[in-house]
């Protein structure tokens, strides 16, 4: 089977992170995060990946190449323009083949069970199928209200809080037949949610929802959820203490308290404190005396003496100078943060040079 990602958006909720890393490729436990949706992919029969992108878009084909290294082919379809989530998948036409396709939403990640749901697809005979999480609440989704059967009734994009009728929402994950193509009109910006699932609906054709309560399910598209994703992945990981890569070097005399995930090349001096869950990329130094406790790291950052770091996401290449405190905050790369400072609750952009 083909699955095609729709990784064009700009990533706006997840700035100043993405302004220079698109949110397919920031960092979860080290790995880009959509490294572990398409192993995940490879892992349930899909032999073709299709990305259909903008934002930066070189440094995914820079990861990812032709796929061989992750078990399947992947191809890359550019947007001159944004056309949409319908319009993106329509610009793929030509590649899609004649059998039944999956389109994921780029920045979900899941465990949702896609050989099941293709089970569930072909059995209704559906034409297409959304898989279904619940969430508290479907304000900023699209909201999915079915019969008993599971047949789709209604359909609301960001619903408003008086059409809020169930917590069941679209979780980004939908098995399609390619006669859905014929309701998204060519060249256009079109969107899925608010088109094409109304015109399915509208002519009563067979759409159905595959409820995956109990699967893990995040929407990453926001800082938070980012940080939430590492979070929890380092807390499933259960038995990890300390997973260190090569060439990284941890005291004796630094204590490391797990769940935390440490990349290449590190350093973790004498008198440092990492509490778990915690994640360190590569080429990192976390100086004597730091306290750093639920972070996310990301390569090359500098982490001074005698700095305490807490719930914050630090970019590529930042220096946190000696006795600075960063709590409940995200530097983008390439911040500079002098000496003693104190940083809490803000979200400062790349290059940034913060003096006192
Ligand atoms: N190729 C392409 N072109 N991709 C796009 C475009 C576009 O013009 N616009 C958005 N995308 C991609 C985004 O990169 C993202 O991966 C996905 O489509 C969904 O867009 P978001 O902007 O993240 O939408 P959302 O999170 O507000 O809502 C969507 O996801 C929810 C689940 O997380 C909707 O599908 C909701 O119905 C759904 O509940
Ligand atoms: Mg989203």
């Amino acid at each position: 089977m083909k699955a095609l990602i729709l990784v064009g958006g700009l990533g706006t909720r997840l700035r100043p992170l993405s302004v220079n890393t698109p949110k397919a490729m920031m960092p979860v436990l080290n790995t880009p995060f959509m490294g572990h949706v398409v192993r995940r992919l490879a892992r349930h029969g899909v032999t073709e990946v299709i990305f259909t992108r903008g934002h930066l878009a070189g440094l995914m084909e820079h990861y990812f190449g032709d796929g061989s290294g992750f078990g399947l082919k992947v191809t890359y379809v550019d947007e001159s323009r944004p056309l949409g989530t319908a319009g993106g998948i329509k610009n793929c036409q030509s590649l899609l083949g004649d059998g039944t396709f999956l389109v994921l939403n780029g920045d979900v990640y899941s465990h949702i069970d896609y050989t099941a749901m293709r089970r569930f697809h072909a059995q209704t005979g559906a034409l297409a199928t959304i898989a279904l999480t619940p969430v508290a609440n479907p304000a900023a989704f699209g909201l999915v209200e079915t019969e008993d059967d599971g047949r789709i009734r209604r359909f609301i994009e960001k619903p408003r809080a008086d059409e809020i009728t169930t917590n069941m929402i679209n979780a980004g994950c939908y098995l399609l037949e390619p006669a859905v193509l014929d309701y998204i009109p060519a060249d256009t910006a079109v969107s899925i949610e608010r088109q094409t699932f109304q015109s399915l609906l509208a002519e009563g054709r067979p759409f159905y929802g595959y409820d995956t309560t109990g699967a893990y399910w995040i929407d990453m598209g926001k800082r938070e959820k980012y940080f939430q994703l590492n979070m929890d992945l380092l807390g499933q990981s259960g038995e990890v203490q300390a997973c260190c890569g090569r060439g990284t070097a941890i005291d004796t005399a630094a204590a490391v308290n797990g769940p935390v995930v440490i990349g290449d090349n590190c350093r973790i001096e004498a008198g440092a404190v990492v509490n778990g869950p915690a994640v360190i990329g590569n080429g990192c130094v976390v100086s004597s005396g730091a306290v750093v406790t639920a972070a996310v790291i990301w390569n090359g950052v500098t982490i001074g003496p005698n700095t305490v770091i807490s719930n914050s996401i630090i970019a590529d290449g930042c220096v946190i100078g000696t006795g600075a405190r960063v709590e409940g905050t995200v530097l983008a790369d390439g911040v500079f943060s002098a000496p003693g400072l104190a940083l809490s609750d803000t979200a400062v952009w790349p290059g940034t040079i913060l003096n006192n």
